[in-house]
């Protein structure tokens, strides 16, 4: 007998092979198959038996990160003194070099001392910050369609009570005042420029939010992680440029989009100084801070703007972008989805109606995999979001194909 049997007789048996698994918590259950992970399940199986497939569904930057960011993170990890712990709030002079791009970007004034901390990229915000202000069984406000992370790491595994606010086509794909007010809701997580649907939410809208959420006592996480990633002169505001965001609202921003630094995992949240104690008191008994040699370098990349705007290498990454969506709006357009192109994000998001899992299936068969709408929530079903991380001329491949499929089209 192993000692691995010894040890945990239910799971091994004598002969140490494993005899049964654990059961998840129930937290844990109601948890939706990841559908980005059942997509790439499925696509990596086609490319094991060698179909080829251009893959659109995932929305994770294939454009390089800056030079400088790649020197500025290799000379940074080269330095001993930045491998000890950080702290969970961030190192000083990222959180200064936050301070100053929030002044330089949006004119709003933040003190790095009390409200700002450094995040292990912006999704691990969304999660702390329910667990930090939501008592179980409480609601919180999840936009349908929405990027799961609301639904998965915010609500349910912190037993809070998702409360899902549609966000209709009719409506821009825009946030409902009178639902927030009705809601009773403790926390509203609300995302512009939009995943998945490209909307943009312009400042008298966050106007409104700020609004009902004070004269409801709900707290605004805004998500802002594609603020950078605009076209045609259009400038995502952040909320806390609205009178009296300050004091309900807590915004999100990442590095992996501007910057194309998804897997370095860096982040931050700036806002009221109370909800960022409770984020970093939450941290503070999870993660022992960002690596410092990260948080150096995306100081660094912070510092580069001039101006309100992004250095030369991340203006060039959006151009491309700004190509690529809309070739891709237009062509879906020709063949039959309803779409728009978008003002910003690197998404488009096409009505096709009917089943999206099911027309998702039937892009796949023919090498193309782009993301269900279902996956986003129920008033996402007939849609599918097309992401523009890949080459044109992978994008234009893409819709050749798709061209030979207009019958499908609802
Ligand atoms: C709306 C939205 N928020 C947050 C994130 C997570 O970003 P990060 O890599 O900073 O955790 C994503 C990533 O796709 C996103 O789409």
């Amino acid at each position: 007998m192993d000692l691995q049997s010894r040890f945990s007789p239910e799971l091994y048996s004598r002969k140490g092979e494993i005899r049964m698994g654990f059961e998840f918590s129930e937290r844990v259950k109601q948890i939706p198959p990841y559908i980005f992970f059942e997509i790439e399940k499925i696509l990596e199986e086609k490319k094991r038996a060698g179909v080829d497939i251009i893959s659109l569904s995932i929305g994770d930057p294939d454009l390089p990160a800056p030079r400088f960011i790649l020197e500025a993170l290799a000379k940074e990890a080269a330095k001993p003194e930045n491998h000890g712990y950080s702290n969970s709030r961030g190192e000083r002079e990222f959180r200064e070099a936050v301070a100053w791009w929030m002044k330089e970007r949006f004119g709003v004034t933040v003190d790095p001392e009390r409200e700002i901390t450094a995040l292990i990229g912006s999704k691990e915000g969304i999660s702390h910050l329910t667990r930090a202000f939501v008592n179980p069984g409480e609601k919180v406000i999840i936009p349908d369609p929405g990027y799961p992370a609301y639904l998965n790491g915010g609500a349910l595994l912190n037993d809070a009570q998702p409360l899902f606010m549609p966000l209709e086509r009719e409506n821009h794909f825009l946030p409902d005042v009178d639902f927030i007010a009705s809601s009773k809701a403790r926390i509203l997580y609300v995302n512009y420029p939009n995943n998945p649907t490209g909307a943009v939410a312009d400042k008298w809208i966050l106007r409104e939010l700020v609004e009902v959420a004070r004269d409801n006592k709900i707290i605004i996480c805004y998500d802002n992680a594609y603020s950078e990633i605009t076209y045609q002169g259009y400038k995502a505001p952040s909320i806390l440029e609205v009178e009296g965001a300050m004091e309900t609202a807590v915004e999100l921003h990442s590095f992996s989009k501007t910057f194309s630094m998804a897997g370095d995992r860096i982040g931050f949240a700036v806002g009221n100084n109370s909800l960022i104690e409770g984020i970093v008191k939450v941290k503070s008994q999870m993660d022992s801070g960002q690596p410092k040699y990260i948080q150096h370098a995306a100081a660094q990349a912070l510092r580069t703007y001039r101006n309100g705007e992004p250095p030369e290498e991340v203006r060039n990454n959006i151009a491309t972008y700004w190509e690529r969506v809309k070739f891709l709006a237009k062509s879906l357009g020709e063949i039959g989805f309803e779409c728009e192109v978008p003002k910003a994000t690197y998404y488009v998001w096409a009505y096709c109606g009917g089943n999206s899992m099911e027309t998702a299936r039937k892009l796949l068969d023919i090498g193309v995999a782009v993301t269900p709408g279902i996956g986003f929530g129920k008033h996402g079903e007939g849609f599918l979001r097309f992401s523009a991380t890949r080459p044109i001329n992978d994008i234009m491949e893409a819709c050749n194909r798709l061209a030979k499929l207009r019958n499908i089209l609802h």
